[in-house]
């Protein structure tokens, strides 16, 4: 199936510590229009997917088509030792690329070219992956029309299909 590349970001804790992460993913789609609703598919055993059933928050950030290192970089869990948190106990960089906090508390990725962040209203289970089904609490972008967005097929990198 042709499809777009993301970055999902989640927050969640892991032994009493809160922990962060940002995951490539391609099985994202928008699912209603009102409330506006954005579902995503998550591996079972992920660090997202444990994020994700913790706190129910994530953030899908929009990828340029020329900037295919950033979702290169996200294949793998982020490393903690790769975050830094700032004074406010929020992360101010991980996996060597700037974020911000969103409203949810997800992290997003200042070098993403908008973002949207969700809380999670439903979940189904799939076997392999589970999917999370979010409304649009938040988002943020340019003014006026995105720039082209990265997509598979501009990449040598494939999923499961
Ligand atoms: C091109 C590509 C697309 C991917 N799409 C998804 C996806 O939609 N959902 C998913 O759970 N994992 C996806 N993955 C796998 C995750 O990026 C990778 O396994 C991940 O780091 C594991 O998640 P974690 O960091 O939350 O542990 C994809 C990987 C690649 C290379």
């Amino acid at each position: 199936m042709p499809t777009g590349l993301y970055v999902i970001g989640s927050r969640g804790e892991l032994d009493g510590t809160l922990r962060w992460n940002l995951m490539t993913a391609n099985l994202v789609l928008q699912v209603a229009v009102e409330p506006k609703s954005l579902a995503v598919s998550v591996e079972a055993g992920s660090v997202t997917h444990r994020n994700l059933e913790a706190t129910g928050c994530y953030t899908v950030n929009l990828v340029a088509r020329e900037d295919r290192m950033l979702v290169r970089r996200f294949v793998k869990p982020v490393p903690v030792t790769t975050v830094v948190i700032d004074s406010d106990g929020r992360p101010s960089a991980m996996g060597g690329h700037e974020v911000v906090v969103a409203t949810t508390g997800a992290p997003i990725l200042q070098r993403a070219v908008a973002w949207l962040d969700c809380q999670v209203r439903e979940r189904v289970e799939l076997g392999s992956h589970t999917l999370f089904i979010g409304t649009v609490v938040d988002f943020g972008g340019p003014e006026g029309q995105l720039p082209p967005l990265l997509r598979m097929e501009d990449t040598r990198m494939s999923y499961g299909g």
